[in-house]
């Protein structure tokens, strides 16, 4: 890859270790993926941040970043991390492992990370205009930002994103060349979507059906944000899938054919809901993957007319702003004394999650990745019937 000769000397140490170390990532990444030149970035979002994921070693790595104070170029935020940095008590986290995960928090602040802890930082101010080119790590974010906000980025990893965001720039390739960013197949639209939840089995069903291509959908009646968020994040969890176009909202035409044609029916809709449906009572109800959007938060509070009850727990997850904005409308209040909870600053996912034996969301994402990465069985409802089974309904 090409260096001009600021770029040279950042690579030769002459600017500092962490400027030094970080242009080394970039330019690992550049050759390997034969990028022609580095270029600049407008903002960065970065993961790897919970200490249930990272454990030690993010620490160490992060120590090498922070030595001789270095601070980011460019606008950044974090995404969630392993537990409400006020309330973690309440979520069954050691002392230890709270401690730890402070520790990180305070590497990142001081590099001039803001500490948002959250994964849909395009709600919170981290955004970006059509053809901005960016450097994001949470999956979620990368296909909402190129697919919604029509900005650049690649599927970061934690690492490359503060790489990126200390440097100021990524390596262009990917995503980031517009050829790359074609549609590869047409997806026909021949069910009816009735809520979010649905929107996730779609993109689900895409992902793990094509992996990385870049989806055209068409006959996509309306969408709107949660819609969004629950199809972005279900289509880069089941596969990679950092991109979509949706036909009723590109004024574009693409050049290229699209050899495969597939249509997602009622029928695959009514399989995957099943697939996803609960067999058996859960004793957790988890909403906020993504993250809840405050007009969610006020749903909830008005769903919920009765307490949630004995056999379930009732957690949703989102940023502390948005918690700050729902206290001062009182929903968190009503929330929280008919028995739920909120938890900033963290995810269903990336908490040390205490044990539970079946964990019901209306997140097709979080409900991929419960079993895995937390070892809980999971079901998928959509948000009226997670409410519901948590005040007591019989699933
Ligand atoms: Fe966000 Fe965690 Fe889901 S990072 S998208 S809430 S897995």
């Amino acid at each position: 890859m090409y260096l001009n000769r600021e770029e040279e000397k950042i690579l030769q140490g002459e600017y500092g270790e962490a400027q030094r170390l970080a242009m080394k990532i970039l330019c690992a990444l550049g050759d390997f993926f034969k990028a022609e030149r580095l270029i600049k970035i407008e903002s960065a979002h970065i993961s790897g941040v919970s200490y249930k994921t990272g454990g030690d070693a993010l620490i160490e790595v992060l120590e090498r970043f922070v030595k001789g104070e270095t601070k980011i170029l460019v606008a950044s935020t974090l995404n969630p991390s392993g537990m409400d940095l006020d309330r973690w008590r309440e979520m069954g986290v050691t002392e230890g492992f709270a401690q730890k995960q402070s520790e990180i928090i305070k590497i990142y602040k001081a590099m001039g990370i803001l500490d948002l802890c959250s994964c849909i930082p395009y709600e919170l101010g981290n955004v970006a205009k059509l053809g901005d080119h960016i450097s994001f790590s949470e999956s979620s974010a990368v296909t909402f930002m190129n697919s919604f906000f029509g900005a650049y980025t690649n599927r970061e990893s934690g690492l490359s994103a503060l790489a990126s965001a200390i440097v100021g720039k990524t390596p262009e390739y990917g995503i980031h060349l517009p050829e790359n960013r074609m549609p590869e197949i047409l997806v026909e639209l021949d069910a009816e979507l009735n809520n979010p939840t649905d929107y996730g089995l779609l993109g689900y069903s895409i992902g793990k059906s094509f992996g990385s291509k870049i989806p055209l959908l068409h006959k996509v009646p309306s969408i709107d944000l949660q819609q969004a968020k629950q199809l972005s994040a279900a289509m880069a969890a089941s596969g990679s899938v950092p991109l979509f176009y949706i036909r009723n909202y590109e004024e574009r035409k693409f050049e290229k054919e699209h050899p495969e044609k597939v249509i997602f029916d009622q029928k695959k809709l009514k399989a995957l809901r099943e697939d996803f449906a609960p067999t058996s009572q859960p004793d957790i109800v988890m909403v906020g993957c993504p993250h809840t959007s405050l007009s969610i938060l006020k749903k909830i509070s008005e769903t919920l007319v009765s307490p949630v009850s004995n056999q379930t727990k009732l957690w949703i997850f989102t940023s502390r702003p948005i918690k700050l904005m729902a206290e001062s409308m009182g929903y968190t209040q009503k929330i929280e004394r008919m028995g739920g909870k909120i938890f900033c600053d963290t995810c269903p996912v990336v908490c040390p999650i205490p044990r539970f034996d079946l964990a019901l969301t209306d997140s097709i994402k979080a409900a991929h990745y419960l079993p895995t990465m937390s070892k809980i069985e999971s079901a998928s409802l959509p948000l009226e019937d997670c409410l519901k089974i948590a005040m007591g309904g019989k699933v």
